[in-house]
């Protein structure tokens, strides 16, 4: 028997900046904050006690992460070696966060796609790695801009919020709390990101993306199936940011390094490739799902290479682009966003019964898997 509450996806919506940052660029700035880091402190250099920055280089970044060019929501001060930073004029209370405004452009866009009316919305998910304050709610935000009445809250799952998110609106459809829940991806990454340290500085972009999770009952004709969602963590301090606001130090002073995002990217690496590509197998196992007959897989977006040995244990043979599609070459690394951008922007092709995985995985360690089939 069906059960009376069935949780389908309606539609993805996305926002992305209109301005990109190139490798060759990226690397420019970078390189000149080193000359003049090395040039400032020569003499200590000299003396051995500073240790001469080296320089970063558009090759490397191609080789070891797959991303050529990331979308920011301020390019100029995050290029300028003085600065290295997102920066914007702060806006008054009474006029709409950033972070919330491209939550809303990615929401709206979903909104549009399903035809709904967000009038019909019970509740917003803001499920993103950062929040740009604790309190009130970013997803309270968004919801009073899109004209939502009911309720909203913030998560954080770092990189895996939004597939953690897909399975809480699930979770409120099949108890029958709501029937319309959007689940939002606002990620400004650029703010957590240490441009000055040459292990990371090419790693993250901005992007927004929102998923609209719905009862099976109202939702359009052509939709996604949720087959299942499983969710898994386990503590590491391989990823890490300890920015918060029991911190005094700002994050932009050079000891406060660790008040940004920092990573042993080769121990994350060889740790969550086995962990997210088991959790994957076991859940189709559970789902009596062959892995084999996944018509595609929306990967998290952090490492062109981590995803190719993930969906390699997954499908059984090397997946070419069609079976795992990238965005990181133009998007980067995203966050929560990567794997939804991936679906987003490359699922219209599929056919009515054709199934697939979104995964996410990142710092926590965290992963989750939301297995879906397409109808209509
Ligand atoms: N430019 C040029 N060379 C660089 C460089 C840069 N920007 N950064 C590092 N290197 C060099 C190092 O100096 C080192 O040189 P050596 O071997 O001569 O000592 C070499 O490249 C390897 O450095 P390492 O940091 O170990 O690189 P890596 O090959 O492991 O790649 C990551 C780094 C981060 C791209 C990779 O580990 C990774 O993607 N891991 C997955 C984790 C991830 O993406 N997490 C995101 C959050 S989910």
């Amino acid at each position: 028997m069906q059960p009376t509450h069935r949780p389908v996806i309606s539609a993805t919506g996305l926002f992305t900046p209109e301005d990109s940052i190139t490798n060759a660029e990226l690397v420019a700035s970078f390189n000149a904050y080193v000359e003049r880091f090395n040039a400032a402190h020569a003499d200590a250099i000299t003396a051995g006690e500073v240790e001469p920055l080296e320089p970063s280089s558009v090759e490397f970044i191609e080789k070891a992460s797959g991303i050529k060019a990331r979308y920011v929501m301020a390019k100029e001060p995050v290029l300028d070696p003085e600065i290295m930073a997102p920066r914007w004029e702060e806006r008054p209370d009474e006029e709409l966060s950033i972070l919330a405004e491209i939550g809303v452009e990615a929401a709206r866009d979903a909104l549009e796609r399903a035809g709904r009316d967000a009038a019909d919305v019970d509740a917003v998910l803001c499920a993103a790695s950062n929040m740009q304050r604790p309190y009130p709610a970013m997803a309270v935000e968004i919801q009073q801009a899109l004209g939502i009445d009911g309720f909203g809250f913030d998560m954080n799952v770092a990189c895996s919020s939004a597939t953690f998110g897909i399975q809480t609106a699930a979770d409120y459809i099949r108890a029958g709390n709501a029937k319309s829940v959007l689940v939002v991806s606002p990620e400004i990454t650029s703010g957590h990101l240490n441009w000055r340290d040459r292990d990371s500085h090419f790693i993250f972009g901005d992007v927004a993306t929102a998923v609209l999770v719905e009862d099976a009952a109202m939702t359009p004709a052509v939709h996604w199936d949720i087959l299942g969602t499983r969710l898994k963590t386990v503590f590491s301090n391989n990823i890490r940011n300890n920015f918060g606001f029991l911190n005094r130090a700002h994050p932009d002073t050079a000891d406060a390094a660790d008040k940004l995002f920092v990573q042993e990217g080769r121990k994350v690496f060889k740790e969550v490739v086995p962990m997210v590509a088991q959790m994957i197998l076991d859940e189709a196992e559970r789902l009596e799902l062959d892995p084999q007959g996944l018509r595609r897989l929306w990967l998290h977006q952090a490492n062109a290479g981590m995803n190719r040995l993930i969906a390699q244990r997954v499908l059984g043979h090397e997946a070419d682009a069609d079976e795992s599609p990238t965005v990181l070459d133009t998007y980067g690394n995203t966050s929560s966003a990567g794997s939804i951008i991936a679906f987003h922007l490359h699922s219209e092709d599929l056919r009515p019964g054709d199934t697939g995985l979104i995964c996410s995985f990142g710092a926590g360690y965290s992963a989750g898997t939301v297995f879906v089939r397409k109808e209509g």
